[in-house]
C-alpha cells in the first residue's frame, strides 16, 4: 500500500500546490509511481502548474460520484510516465467532499500507487479536514513570516486531533518545508531565522526551499522548477522528494550559502 501525503499550511499563498507538483515529479524521478492530486475544489491550479489544464476531462468528484472510472480521470504527466494527476473539479464548491467517498478514492490511489500526494486548499475549513483525513504523513509548508507560521500551528493542531490516524491511536507523521527563504534577509535580521520556526512549530524539518524567480516562470510554462537542474528551488524540492523516499540526506543550509558567507566577511573587512 502507498503512503498518503498532505500537503497542508493553514495559510494561503505559501507555496503547497508548488511544493506538491515539484514533490511529486521528484518522487517520480526516483523511480516510484505517485500521483498527485488536487484537493482544492473550486480553485484548481495544479493542472496548469504541471501544464495538463488542456487534458483534464475528469476530475476527482466525478470519480466519487461515479461518474468516470479512476483510469479515465488519471492523467499522466508528460515530464515522467511514473508520475500521474487527478484534477480538482471547478464548478462545484468545496462542500461536495464526503467522508465515506475520500476515503474509498484514497484506498483505490494506495493500492495503484508508491505516494499518493493531495494538495491542499488554502484554510483550515472542511475542504482542509477531508485533505488531512486520511493522511498517513503530513508536508507543512511555511513561509519564513509570522502569520504563515501562526496558521501552521493551528492547521498542526487540526491535523493531531481530526486525522484518522489519532482517531485510531496513531501518530500523523510531520514534516516542515520553509520556502521561500531569502539568505541575505536572514543574516540581516529581517526574516526569520529557520531555529526560530523550528522552536515554535516543534515538528522535523524535511528542506528548505530559497526564493527563486524561476518558480513562477516555471508554473506558467508548465514545466515544474525542479526539471531545471540549475536552480535553487528545484535542487531544494529534488532533496526534500528524496528524502521522502527514504534517502539520508543532511539538510543544506541555504542560508549560509557561499555568498552569504562571501558578503558577511566581506562586511567584516569596511
Ligand atoms: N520558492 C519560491 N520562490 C518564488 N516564488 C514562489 C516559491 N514558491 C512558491 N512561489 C510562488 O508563490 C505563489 C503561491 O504559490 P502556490 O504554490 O500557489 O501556493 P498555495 O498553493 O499555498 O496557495 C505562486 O505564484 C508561486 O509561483
Ligand atoms: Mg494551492
Amino acid at each position: 500500500m502507498g503512503v498518503v501525503i498532505a500537503v497542508i499550511s493553514g495559510k494561503g499563498g505559501v507555496g503547497k500546490t508548488t511544493a506538491s507538483a515539484n514533490i511529486g515529479l521528484g518522487i517520480a524521478q526516483n523511480d516510484k509511481k505517485c500521483v498527485v492530486v488536487d484537493f482544492d475544489i473550486g480553485q484548481r491550479n495544479l493542472d496548469m502548474i504541471l501544464g495538463l489544464e488542456n487534458r483534464v476531462v475528469y476530475d476527482l468528484v466525478q470519480v466519487m460520484d461515479k461518474e468516470a472510472s479512476l483510469r479515465q480521470a488519471l492523467i499522466r504527466s508528460k515530464a515522467n510516465p511514473n508520475m500521474f494527476f487527478l484534477a480538482a473539479s471547478q464548478t462545484k464548491d468545496k462542500s461536495v467532499l464526503e467522508s465515506s467517498k475520500v476515503q474509498k478514492l484514497i484506498n483505490n490511489l494506495k493500492k495503484e500507487f508508491d505516494f499518493v500526494i493531495l494538495d491542499s486548499p488554502a484554510g483550515i475549513e472542511s475542504g482542509y479536514e477531508h485533505t488531512i483525513e486520511f493522511a498517513d504523513v503530513a508536508v507543512v509548508v511555511v513561509n519564513p513570516e509570522v502569520s504563515s507560521i501562526r496558521d501552521a500551528d493551528r492547521a498542526i493542531g487540526i491535523l493531531d486531533s481530526k486525522s484518522q490516524k489519532v482517531k485510531e491511536g496513531h501518530d500523523v507523521g510531520k514534516y516542515l518545508i520553509i520556502n521561500r527563504i531569502i539568505p541575505k534577509m536572514v543574516q540581516s535580521g529581517e526574516m526569520l531565522r529557520s531555529e526560530d520556526i523550528l522552536d515554535i512549530l516543534s515538528i522535523p524539518l524535511i528542506g528548505k526551499v530559497p526564493e527563486d524567480k524561476g518558480v513562477i516562470d516555471a508554473s506558467n510554462q508548465g514545466k515544474p522548477i525542479i526539471l531545471n537542474k540549475n536552480s535553487g528551488a528545484g535542487q531544494a524540492y529534488q532533496r526534500i522528494a528524496n528524502r521522502l523516499c527514504g534517502q539520508d540526506i543532511p539538510i543544506y543550509d541555504i542560508e549560509a550559502d557561499e555568498k552569504g558567507l562571501f558578503s558577511k566577511l566581506a562586511g567584516m573587512f569596511h
